[in-house]
C-alpha cells in the first residue's frame, strides 16, 4: 500500500501501527481512571467523641478507626485487623459497640462516640476497667481497650433485653449467664487466652449493676 505522501505501507504494518495506537489510547484511558480513583476527595466533618466536638478535613474514605487513631490521636483503640475480625477496634456509639474499622467517619457525624479514653481516666476508672484490673483480664493488652469497650455494652444489651444466638427465650430477659457473656463477647480476640479471667470481670461488674 502506498500513501500519496510516497510512504509505502505493509498490511502487516498496518495492523501494527493501528494496535500500537488503540493501546495507547487505552492506557492513557486506564492511567486517567486511576488518577481519578486516587484523588483524594476531602470533607470537613464534625465528630463527637468522648463528649468533645472535633472538626476534621478528611478524605471521605477515612474509616473511623483511622480517624480517632491517626488524627484525633486517641490510640487506646487498637488496629488488629482492620477488617472486622478480630475487634480489637471496639468503641462505642450511641450506646452500642460498633467495629470502628468497619465505618466511614463521616457516616458517624453526630453521634456520640465512646472509646476508651472516654471511658474512664487513670485517676478515675470506670468500673469495668477496675475489674479487668482486679482479675486480671488481659496480658499484652493490645485486645484491651476493644474488650472492655464490648464488656460495658455487653452488659447495656443485657440489661436491655436484647437476645443473642444462645438466648433460649427470644421474648424473655437474657439471662447474666456465662454462656450469654461467652456468645456476646465471641467477636472479641484475646491472642494472649484472657478469656476467663475477662468473663469473672464482667461477672463482677455485672453483679454489682443487678
Ligand atoms: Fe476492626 Fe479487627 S481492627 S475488627
Ligand atoms: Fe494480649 Fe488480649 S491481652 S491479645
Amino acid at each position: 500500500m502506498e500513501y500519496t505522501n510516497g510512504v509505502k505501507l505493509s498490511r502487516h504494518d498496518l495492523l501494527n501501527e493501528t494496535n500500537a495506537s488503540t493501546a495507547k489510547t487505552t492506557n492513557q484511558g486506564i492511567q486517567a481512571s486511576a488518577e481519578q480513583a486516587n484523588a483524594v476527595v476531602t470533607s470537613r466533618m464534625t465528630l463527637k467523641v468522648n463528649g468533645q466536638i472535633k472538626e476534621l478535613d478528611l478524605d471521605l474514605r477515612t474509616t473511623l478507626l483511622d480517624a480517632l487513631r491517626d488524627h484525633l490521636h486517641l490510640t487506646g483503640t487498637k488496629k488488629g485487623c482492620d477488617h472486622g475480625q478480630c475487634g480489637a477496634c471496639t468503641v462505642i456509639v450511641n450506646g452500642r459497640r460498633i467495629n470502628s474499622c468497619l465505618t466511614l467517619a463521616i457516616l458517624q457525624e453526630g453521634a456520640e462516640i465512646t472509646t476508651i479514653e472516654g471511658l474512664g481516666t487513670p485517676g478515675s476508672l470506670h468500673p469495668m476497667q477496675a475489674a479487668f484490673i482486679k482479675h486480671d483480664g488481659y496480658q499484652c493488652g493490645y485486645c484491651t481497650s476493644g474488650q472492655i469497650c464490648s464488656a460495658v455494652s455487653v452488659l447495656a444489651e443485657i440489661r436491655d433485653g436484647i437476645p443473642s444466638h444462645v438466648s433460649r427465650d427470644l421474648t424473655a430477659k437474657p439471662l447474666l449467664s456465662a454462656e450469654e457473656i461467652r456468645e456476646r463477647m465471641s467477636g472479641n480476640i484475646c491472642r494472649c487466652g484472657a478469656y476467663p479471667n475477662i468473663i469473672d470481670a464482667m461477672a463482677e461488674v455485672a453483679g454489682s449493676q443487678t
